[in-house]
């Protein structure tokens, strides 16, 4: 069994979620909002994120997977349309786990456009340095980091380690 090195501890991960369900309570000032996780990953953050939202919230998930295991290249997107709820005419936040190359978001958002929300914006728990093939600019980042695969908090090798509450990086 491969050990994980500690790459953001799980109070780190709590003290910067404080800050960005503040400033996303702010933006939203008071209108309602519907939180629209990335399967599988997203669903720390969706879970932890809107428990300190003090804004009426809907909950949905879009299931979209690029690819598996450790490798890093896209491959072409499937979402899975029926899980969505009804997003026309509402504020989404989108929410992932992590920007990468940008494919999984750009897809992801451009599906979501064509159901014609009122606004969509984007929220990720991490985004890798010197990875964006595609232009993304999510409205809030919990944190910047190196080009290293990392694993926990959502975050899966192989469909594991979802569960760590910290974010580390998989040691042979
Ligand atoms: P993108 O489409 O290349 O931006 O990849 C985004 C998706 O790839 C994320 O939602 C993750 O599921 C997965 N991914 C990218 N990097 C990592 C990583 O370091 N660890 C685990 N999953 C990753
Ligand atoms: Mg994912």
């Amino acid at each position: 069994m491969p050990s994980v090195r500690v790459l953001i501890t799980e109070e780190q991960i709590r003290e910067r979620l404080r800050e960005l369900a503040a400033q996303i309570t702010r933006d939203y000032d008071g209108q309602p909002v519907t939180l629209l996780g990335v399967l599988t990953g997203s669903l720390m953050l969706v879970a932890d994120l809107v428990r300190q939202l003090p804004l009426r919230t809907r909950i949905g998930f879009i299931q979209a997977s690029s690819y598996r295991g450790a490798t890093t290249r896209p491959d072409k997107l499937e979402i899975v349309p029926t899980l969505l709820p009804d997003v026309r005419d509402r504020h989404v936040l989108l929410v992932d786990d992590i920007l990468d190359t940008g494919q999984t978001l750009n897809q992801v958002l451009d599906h979501i456009r064509s159901l014609r929300p009122r606004s969509v914006r984007v929220a990720v728990l991490l985004r890798k340095r010197g990875r964006q093939e595609l232009p993304c600019e999510p409205d809030y980042i919990g944190f910047e980091i190196p080009d290293v695969f990392v694993v926990g908090y959502g975050l899966d090798y192989d469909d594991e380690y979802r569960q760590l509450p910290y974010v580390g990086v998989l040691e042979p």
